[in-house]
């Protein structure tokens, strides 16, 4: 059996009172064990919305379309976006999948210590560790934690050291898949290369990473492929150095341009609202590009290494 998650058109919608928010939109991808993929985009273009989505943290008022298929000898083949809350706890959170979500201070228990927190999932995922606390202190290692800082409670633990618990609490069932959203936030540049190299070693040892992240230097870094999502769909994707050196849609030019060392430049003007996106391409009224053909939507087909959704590549 082959081992992958292939998303195929995955969208989300949230319904409010008298509007739509297109939070994600047919987003398509296929992550196998041995990759590291980058998702990157500006703030509120649904990186967030589209993990929460595989895991099953959407809240009720999100409309889910597309699929997101699960495949591995751990478990049953799943589609996640249909699979009961009761599948995803007891065969693809942290077992299968695991996730390091962008606010970790806001998942962890208050009233106990990252180790009692920590061992007890070593407890749940991996019933015949003999030892659950010399386990704990390994995953924490990894995670760049030393055993006393799990002796802490969470309001105790800077936003970095929150971060790094759960980077180890996703660690801890070993899962073919790390989902790490902005794990990197709050850490200093020693901590984010430890991370970064343990991410490194991960693939090599045959897991998965989807790293969300707006620091495209670690993106260049780390991954194997970068995605880039813009308005809530994905419209580039290649290995990093063809993405960033030398990318095809006027928005990741215009990223490329926004870094430190490439000029500082933003991209002019602000992204759509996801309630009223336009009709064809969402970056149309930020394109120095845009012709007629542009009030079709451009779609990315991923039939290349490095595939753009536009309809007048740089
Ligand atoms: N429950 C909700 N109801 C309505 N809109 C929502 C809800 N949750 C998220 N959104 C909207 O969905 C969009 C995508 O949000 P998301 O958190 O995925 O962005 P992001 O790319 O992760 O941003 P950041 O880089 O700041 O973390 C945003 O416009 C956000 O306001
Ligand atoms: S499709 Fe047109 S408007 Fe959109 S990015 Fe390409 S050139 Fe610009
Ligand atoms: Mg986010």
């Amino acid at each position: 059996m082959v081992t992958e998650l292939v998303l195929d058109q995955v969208s989300v919608r949230f319904a409010l009172p008298g509007a739509t928010v297109a939070a994600v939109s047919d987003v398509s991808l296929r992550l196998r064990p041995g990759q590291c993929l980058a998702l990157v985009g500006e703030s509120g273009c649904g990186k967030t919305v589209l993990a929460s989505a595989l895991l099953g943290f959407l809240p009720g008022n999100a409309q889910v379309s597309g699929s997101a298929t699960l495949s591995d000898e751990h478990g049953p083949t799943l589609d996640l976006l249909t699979a009961t809350d009761r599948q995803l706890a007891t065969t693809v959170r942290g077992r299968r999948i695991g996730l390091v979500p962008q606010s970790p201070a806001s998942h962890l228990t208050p009233v106990r210590t990252a180790r009692a927190q920590l061992e007890e999932v070593v407890r749940a995922l991996r019933p015949t560790e003999a030892n659950p606390r010399e386990r704990a202190d390994s995953v924490a290692a990894r995670a760049g934690l030393t055993p006393q800082d799990l002796d802490h409670y969470p309001h105790e633990l800077s936003g970095g050291m929150a971060q790094r618990v759960a980077t180890a609490l996703a660690l801890v069932g070993e899962p073919w898949l790390l989902i790490a959203d902005e794990p990197t936030t709050g850490l200093d540049r020693h901590l984010v290369d430890g991370l970064l190299d343990e991410f490194r070693r991960l693939v090599a040892d045959g897991h998965a990473v989807l790293l969300i992240t707006h620091d495209l230097a670690a993106a260049q870094r780390v991954a194997d492929r970068i995605a880039v999502m813009y308005a809530g769909q994905l419209i580039e994707i290649g290995p990093p150095d063809s993405v960033l050196d030398d990318p095809g849609h006027p928005y990741t030019r215009g990223l490329g341009r926004s870094l430190p060392d490439r000029g500082f430049t933003p991209v002019p003007g602000m992204p759509p609202l996801l309630t009223d996106l336009p009709p064809g391409c969402s970056f149309a009224p930020r394109c120095d590009h845009v012709a007629p053909d542009c009030a079709r939507r451009p779609v990315l087909t991923t039939d290349t290494e490095h595939a753009v959704a536009c309809h007048r590549p740089c």
